[in-house]
């Protein structure tokens, strides 16, 4: 079957064999079922009931699918039905990665679903673990809905999470965004991802995009500032106006996250104290740290001891490196301080130890960080990223107001992506690669 559009319809045409005929083959095409909208293909039981009703003699032998289109005003994506994509077939190294050009253009079909023509997409260090295969066990058993999920159905895979393209079509419960709107956006890392021509999103996964940057410069940010953003609300519990003022610590400042996560903080009124590498200390600054502390020169345990303690910590390294930081929170009764951490062993346990273990395993895990924060008087919080079409709306408003600035190392040819994959693997990320 080939791919459909908007307006295109579904011809389904049921040839049977009426028992009586002695095999005499004829065409029948129900009247009920003949056209189904695209979007709400039912499925092909409900042909077979019709059948029966109205035609209870006979038997189904073929049903034959064929795409009629009518005058439309669709943007047709590709006239071919498909679009170039880089995939997996396999967890590995960048070897894995091979770039088709004739993969299916996604069809939607979830109601709240978005076909987006993608102009740019991001790579993150995820893109990366996802390749080698980290977090694949959760995320095949969110595909496979099961506790006990089997590999390889994931297979061939669509890498990539952040993207910013145009609105080609969107599902009947779609109410926010219409064809032609340009949108920014990730999408969730159990679906096929955006290192394609097209992808689909959900209403909630995506929001219109800055207006005053590019596409290229846009698809920087929505997967940092989605994780960022989870990281404080959803995970730290912290609001937009409950930051002001605050000491905010983060680790990592010249990379995705941090570069996001100093600027979002300074927009917010905190106070940014940051630590990165030499060549990073201008940047970081030029985004508005107010401290920055050089962990190839300074002795960042020192340093941090040196200064008035913090009220937020933003750690994406994990405790083997950063552990000891706790200790430069300031202790209340009411644990009010957070030491917010993007690098647990949440998604590893699973890979380690299957869904129902890991799972246990994360949660003692858990339980142990509490435990210890709860004994220094502070907040520990693991966190994730997680999809938020509403924060991104917030975050284009900051950036068309000038104070969010995308931060990008390197473009690559989208040809090029595994150059892009080998640039985020050495780590020393300025900002993004896309
Ligand atoms: N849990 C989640 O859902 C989630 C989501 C997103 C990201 N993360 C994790 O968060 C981490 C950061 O992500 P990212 O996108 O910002 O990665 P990135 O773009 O690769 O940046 C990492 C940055 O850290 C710097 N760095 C390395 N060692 C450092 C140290 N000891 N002190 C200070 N800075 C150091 C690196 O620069 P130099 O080495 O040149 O100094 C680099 O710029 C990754 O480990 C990622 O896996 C987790």
């Amino acid at each position: 079957m080939d791919v459909l559009h908007n307006k295109q319809v579904l011809c389904v045409e049921a040839i049977n064999v009426p028992l009586a005929a002695r095999g005499v083959d004829y065409s029948l095409t129900l009247p009920h079922v003949s056209y189904l909208r695209v979007g709400s293909l039912y499925p092909l039981q409900l042909l077979f009931q019709c059948l029966q009703k109205f035609h209870p003699s006979s038997t189904v032998r073929q049903i034959r699918l064929h795409i009629k289109s009518y005058s439309t005003n669709s943007t047709d994506p590709n006239k071919k039905g498909t679009m170039r994509a880089w995939q997996i077939h396999q967890y590995g190294g960048n070897e894995e990665l091979t770039l088709s050009d004739s993969v299916t253009i996604p069809k939607i079909k979830d109601p709240r679903g978005i076909l987006i023509n993608i102009h740019a997409a991001s790579i993150n260090p995820i893109d990366c673990h996802m390749r080698a295969g980290y977090g694949s066990t959760a995320m095949n058993a969110i595909r496979q809905k099961t506790i006990f999920p089997t590999n390889g159905g994931e297979f061939p895979l669509i890498l990539g999470r952040d993207f910013s393209g145009e609105v080609v079509e969107t599902g009947r419960d779609v109410r926010k965004f219409q064809r032609g709107d340009e949108v920014w956006g990730t999408v969730f890392a159990s679906k096929q991802g955006c290192l394609a021509d097209y992808t689909i999103a959900q209403e909630h996964e995506i929001s219109l995009k800055p207006s005053i940057i590019t596409h290229t410069s846009a698809s920087s940010i929505p997967y940092v500032a989605c994780t960022v953003s989870a990281a404080f609300t959803e995970f730290g519990g912290l609001r937009e106006n409950s930051l002001k003022d605050k000491r905010v610590l983060i680790y990592g400042g010249s990379g995705g996250i941090g570069t996001f996560a100093i600027q979002l903080m300074k927009a917010f009124g905190a106070e940014v104290a940051t630590i990165c590498s030499t060549d990073a200390v201008e940047l970081v600054t030029s985004l508005g740290a107010d401290v920055v502390i050089d962990y190839t020169k300074q002795d960042v345990r020192q340093e941090l001891a040196n200064m008035e303690k913090f009220d937020i910590i933003l750690d994406s390294f994990g405790k083997e490196k950063t552990g000891y930081s706790m200790e430069f929170l300031k202790s209340s009764k009411c644990n009010d301080s957070k030491y917010i951490t993007l690098k647990h062993p949440f998604l590893k346990n699973i890979d380690d130890y299957g869904i129902p273990v890991g799972l246990l395993r994360s949660l003692s895990d858990a339980a142990i960080d509490i435990s210890l924060g709860l004994r220094k008087g502070i907040s520990h919080r693991w966190a994730i990223y997680l999809p938020k079409g509403k924060a991104l709306e917030r975050y284009a408003k900051l950036v068309d107001d000038d104070q969010i600035i995308p931060v990008i190392d390197k473009v690559f040819q989208f040809e090029d992506v595994p150059s892009a994959f080998e640039k985020v693997e050495q780590g020393h990320a300025r900002g993004q690669s896309q």
